[in-house]
């Protein structure tokens, strides 16, 4: 396999693209989409975002603490790139992506109905990196749509079309390969 060397940059990809619900103190509200996110640990469970200084929503996040993961899925692909493309200091995106504002159930910053997961997070720790800023948080409730649990009690997530981002696209999660553990399991 040739390859060609580029310079450092950002290359983990697919990731997911989450739309992250966010309040002020006196309860002004926003949402942003987010790739750079992910889990970090299981036990205690922790997730982390990170976001410029310069996004309208960073300092909502930065005087609450607080924010909402929202996974996204196939029919809030346009939402997640508007929510991406334009400021909630321009716009109010609830309205323009028809967005419901869900209650959460453990901090005070709205979930997003819409979506399948929202994972409520309260902030750990920032890390200031660079061009991002580094939110390391602890989940404090998980909530999920109830109708993506299938007879035996299994939450069935791809039910509800994820999207990834990948290099700047948006695709959908393609076909079932396998469960965990089935290149050791005996047949
Ligand atoms: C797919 C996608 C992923 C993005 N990921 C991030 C990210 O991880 N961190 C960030 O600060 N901005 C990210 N952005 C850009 C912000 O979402 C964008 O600047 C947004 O308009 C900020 O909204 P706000 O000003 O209302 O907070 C992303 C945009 C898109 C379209």
């Amino acid at each position: 396999m040739a390859k060609q060397i580029w310079k450092p940059g950002n290359m983990i990809y697919p990731l997911p693209a989450v739309l992250v619900s966010a309040a002020d103190k006196s309860g002004w509200d926003n949402i942003l989409t987010v790739a750079w996110t992910g889990t970090v640990c299981t036990n205690p469970p922790m997730v982390y975002i990170s976001v410029r200084p310069e996004r309208y929503s960073y300092q909502m996040i930065r005087e609450s603490g607080e924010f909402v993961i929202n996974l996204t899925t196939e029919k809030l692909a346009w939402a997640t790139d508007f929510c991406g493309v334009k400021s909630g200091k321009d716009v109010d995106k609830w309205e323009k992506c028809r967005l419901t504002r869900g209650k959460p159930a453990r901090i005070s910053a709205p979930v997003i109905e819409e979506c399948p997961v929202n994972i409520e997070c309260s902030v750990r720790q920032v890390m200031e990196l660079g061009s991002h800023h580094m939110f390391l948080a602890d989940v404090q409730a998980v909530q999920v749509d109830e109708g993506l649990m299938d007879e035996k009690g299994r939450f069935c997530l791809e039910k509800a079309k994820p999207i990834v981002y990948s290099h700047g696209d948006y695709f959908g999660i393609g076909s079932w390969k396998g469960k965990f553990g089935y290149s050791v399991k005996r047949s």
